[in-house]
C-alpha cells in the first residue's frame, strides 16, 4: 500500500477555494467532542446529522475542511484529528519508491512552510515512463515553523500507511 496525496493530516490540508462548494461525500470526520450542546445553540450547522449535538467536530472534503469547537484551536497543531487516504494499487518497486515520496515531501513542506499561501506542489520522475505527484499544505492559522512541524510529523507518521 502506499499513500499518496491524501495524506490528509487535519494540519496537511486543503483551502477553502472559492469553488469549493461541494456536495459530494466527505472523506472523513470526527465528532471530538464528548459535549452535546443545547437546542438553539450556534453550533454544528452543516455537521449536525454526523456529529448530532457535539460542541466539537471536523470534517473533510476534497476541496475544503470545516472544523468547530468550544474550545480555543486557532494557532495550534492538531495531532489528534488525522486520517488516512491510500491509493490501493501496488508500486513496482516499493524499495525506491517509499524514499522518494519521502524526499519529495520533504522538499514540498520546505517549500510550503516559506510560501505565504501555507502550500506547494511538485513532482519527481520515477523512471523513464512515471512522475510522482505531491502537495503538501497547512491551515493558514498556523505560525511558519509550526507549520513545518506540522508536515514533518505528517511524513514521519508515512511508513504507517
Ligand atoms: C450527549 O448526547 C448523547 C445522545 O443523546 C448521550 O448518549 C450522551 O451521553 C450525551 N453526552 C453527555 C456528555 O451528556
Amino acid at each position: 500500500m502506499l499513500c499518496s496525496k491524501y495524506i490528509s493530516f487535519s494540519f496537511l490540508l486543503f483551502s477553502l477555494f472559492l469553488h469549493a462548494v461541494n456536495c459530494a461525500d466527505p472523506l472523513y470526520h470526527f465528532c471530538f467532542s464528548q459535549e452535546n450542546y443545547t437546542a438553539n445553540s450556534p453550533y454544528g450547522k452543516e455537521l449536525g446529522d454526523r456529529c448530532p449535538h457535539k460542541k466539537g467536530a471536523i470534517i473533510w472534503y476534497d476541496n475544503c475542511l470545516l472544523k468547530y469547537s468550544n474550545i480555543h484551536f486557532f494557532g495550534e497543531i492538531d495531532n489528534k484529528n488525522k486520517f488516512y487516504l491510500w491509493n490501493v494499487q501496488d508500486v513496482e518497486n516499493p524499495t525506491s519508491f517509499n524514499p522518494k515520496v519521502k524526499d519529495l515531501l520533504i522538499r514540498l513542506s520546505n517549500k510550503a512552510y516559506a510560501n505565504p499561501k501555507f502550500y506547494a506542489t511538485g513532482d519527481l520522475k520515477l523512471d523513464s515512463s512515471s512522475k510522482l505527484y505531491g502537495w503538501a499544505q497547512c491551515t493558514r492559522d498556523l505560525s511558519g515553523l509550526d507549520c513545518k512541524k506540522c508536515l514533518e510529523t505528517a511524513i514521519s507518521e508515512l511508513p504507517n500507511c
